[in-house]
């Protein structure tokens, strides 16, 4: 039963955050209540953000910050200066960040300071993460702005255990599920309608998607190399799709790694629904991405992740993740990968963990009405 409308900033800023911050307006929205979008243009190519909130039919932002690539301390500082008087003259009575990106943290710390004077309460989506690798500017991002939050929105059991270690009073954490496979079964049926691999040219079930992005695998020559090299060598065998993120494509050629993507299908950055498609069929995936694990684990489709460590550990505990052994290496990829494959794919939704159903955004909306 709704008590009062609530007013709710919803901050947006890479490409990771707008698969998250779709369904909670739309949940808003059914509910009665108002929600403020604001996009802080942390990420501002059309590929990396236009064109997902086509693809996920978010409006246009009501706030625009442009505030572009930087230094982690520029970027950060310009959001929280920019967003600190939007904050003031519509007074929400929430603020909701998702995810762990610069621009969660920037406008967490700018709620934390202005919470006295303005009574404003901040809610985190994706709260209670942890890969405990402090080297990780995503990691700082989570537990700073777990630490601001008044609502701790959790996706999996796990970050429980992680925010009760760090003394969060356990009355802030609300257990919702995944928001991000809210949106992931809602544009299933139209993304495979579009059989975005056949339009590429690739045979269902018979290809490798890979994404690669994480500075700790792209901003290191050796680590890139490794990580090319192992999909050159299964491009051997199947079709290797690399969506290419501008950041890695960036390092590529610094590092003189062109002829590593030779083997590859390098594309441009794809959108939301093309991943979605590219994902849902493919043999496995490769990746360092979070949101990855996350989609493939509830598409029923083998992952391998080139990292140290996750902070979804349920992805590989109750998912089809599979971390390669580390310190990475060719050989590692490679039979973690074969490994992946013979498992095979098992479907939608065989393998998802508790609250990855599709109703995650309708419990957050119930917990931010119930913190009245
Ligand atoms: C950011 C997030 C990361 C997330 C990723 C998804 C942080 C600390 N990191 O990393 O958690 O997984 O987004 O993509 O917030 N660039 C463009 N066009 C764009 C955006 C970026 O060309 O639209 C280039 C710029 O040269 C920029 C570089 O990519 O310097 C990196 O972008 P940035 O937003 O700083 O970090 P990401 O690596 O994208």
């Amino acid at each position: 039963m709704l008590g009062s409308r609530l007013t709710v900033i919803l901050v947006a800023g890479a490409r990771p955050n707008f698969m998250k911050i779709a369904p909670i307006l739309r949940a808003l929205q059914r509910s009665g209540h108002r929600g403020i979008i604001v996009h802080t243009g942390q990420h501002y190519d059309d590929s990396m953000s236009g064109s997902f909130f086509r693809d996920l039919d978010i409006r246009t932002p009501d706030y625009h910050l442009g505030i572009g690539s930087a230094s982690h301390a520029v970027q950060t500082a310009r959001v929280m200066e920019a967003f600190e008087p939007i904050l003031l003259v519509e007074k929400p009575d929430w603020v909701l960040v998702p995810g762990d990106v610069n621009s969660t943290l920037a406008c967490a710390l700018v709620c934390a300071k202005l919470k006295e004077t303005t009574g404003v309460r901040l809610a985190h989506l994706e709260a209670g993460l942890r890969s405990n690798d402090w080297r990780m500017p995503e990691e700082v991002n989570r537990v700073l702005t777990d630490r601001c939050s008044d609502l701790l929105l959790i996706p999996s059991h796990d970050a429980t255990a992680n925010l009760r270690r760090e003394g969060i009073d356990e009355r802030r954490i609300a257990f919702i599920g995944n928001v991000m496979i809210d949106t992931l079964l809602d544009r299933l049926p139209t993304a495979r309608v579009l059989d975005v691999p056949t339009s590429l040219g690739l045979t269902p079930s018979d290809y490798v998607l890979a994404t690669l992005h994480r500075p700790s695998n792209v901003d290191d020559r050796a680590m890139l190399s490794i990580c090319l090299s192992a999909l050159g060598v299964i491009a051997g065998e199947r079709p290797v799709v690399l969506p290419m993120h501008p950041r890695t494509r960036k390092q590529v050629s610094t590092f003189g790694l062109d002829a590593l993507l030779a083997p590859l299908r390098v594309i441009d950055p794809i959108g939301y629904m093309e991943m979605l498609g590219l994902s849902d069929s493919a043999a496995a995936v490769v990746t360092d991405s979070g949101g990855v694990q996350e989609e493939t684990t509830a598409l029923g489709v083998p992952c391998v992740t080139l990292r140290e460590q996750t902070e979804r550990p349920v992805t590989v505990t109750e998912g089809t993740n599979q971390l390669a052994p580390w310190p990475l290496s060719t050989d590692g990829i490679l039979r973690t990968y074969r490994d992946a494959v013979s498992r095979g794919r098992v479907g939608v939704g065989a393998r998802s963990p508790e609250g990855w159903d599709g109703h995650a955004a309708e419990r957050a909306v119930l917990a931010l009405e119930g913190m009245r």
